[in-house]
């Protein structure tokens, strides 16, 4: 059972930023990424297309034989985790918002969390929010407009800095020291939204504790990989451009119709 791999999905190249610390982190283990860029983006979609779409993409990694999958997309954990879990019997890890490091670590006792609108409604997220956010303001920004830009492989530009700062600038202007990228296709335009924030303004994300939790889920279910060099492979059933792009050709792509 060892020897199969993780599973990953996302609705496209976001949870690459996820995959890459996995592979850093377990570099034995053999991954199986899949980029649900037919159905992207994820963001507005209602709560039963999403049960639908990550149903699907939990079968489709189950018949790789993945021996754990990983939900990497803020969007599908918020909204669908709990029931992928009692559906499917397999060890599943998610990524959420990283809400509780930065009240930690507020001085302001203010916070931005920049997240998709499918993230900012859910159950899950307003849970994790009213636990750990008692004394702190919380600034919650439905990042309309950016995973469509970044899926059509737009990391840099004029373009996305306008729509950057439309999103920003209430955040800084009411002074949050802390702004969560509630998204995982935000590390990938870390650099343009670095130009954007004033530098006293920390940005958190998830990626090494999602991979820091995969390690633990692993090692608990007796699924660890010890030997050899994992290797990933890339399954996509929409557009492959952007996918390639930040693959740099490096890598096949397997194209499935859906
Ligand atoms: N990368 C995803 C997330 O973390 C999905 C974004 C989308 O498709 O709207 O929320």
């Amino acid at each position: 059972m060892s020897e199969f791999p993780i599973g990953i999905f996302d609705s496209g190249i976001g949870g690459l930023t996820i995959q890459k610390k996995i592979n850093n982190f377990l570099p034995n283990e053999n991954l199986v990424y899949y980029s649900d860029s037919f159905n992207s983006p994820y963001g507005n979609k209602s709560g039963q297309e999403l049960d639908e779409i990550c149903f699907n993409n939990c079968e489709f990694l189950i018949n790789k034989k993945c021996k754990l999958i990983v939900v990497a997309c803020n969007t599908a954990t918020t909204n669908c985790i709990k029931k992928l879990r009692s559906k499917f019997n397999i060890p599943f890890v998610g990524v959420e918002p990283a809400i509780k490091p930065a009240a930690k670590r507020t001085k302001s006792g203010k916070i931005g969390v920049l997240a998709t609108e499918g993230t900012l409604r859910s159950k899950q997220f307003n849970n994790i929010s009213e636990i750990h956010t008692k004394n702190i303001k919380v600034i919650e920004e439905n990042a309309k407009g950016l995973v469509e830009l970044i899926e059509r492989g737009i990391f840099k530009g004029q373009d996305l800095r306008l729509i950057l700062i439309k999103h920003l600038n209430r955040m800084i202007e009411i002074g949050i020291d802390q702004l969560v990228l509630g998204c995982t296709h935000f590390p990938l335009i870390i650099d343009e939204i670095k130009k954007i924030i004033p530098p006293k303004i920390s940005i958190l994300e998830s990626s090494d504790a999602v991979a820091k939790q995969t390690k633990r889920v692993l090692k608990e279910n007796n699924l660890i990989k010890n030997e050899g060099i994992g290797n990933t492979t890339f399954y996509c059933n929409g557009p492959t451009t952007s996918l390639n792009k930040i693959l740099n050709y490096n890598f096949e792509i397997i194209r499935i119709k859906i």
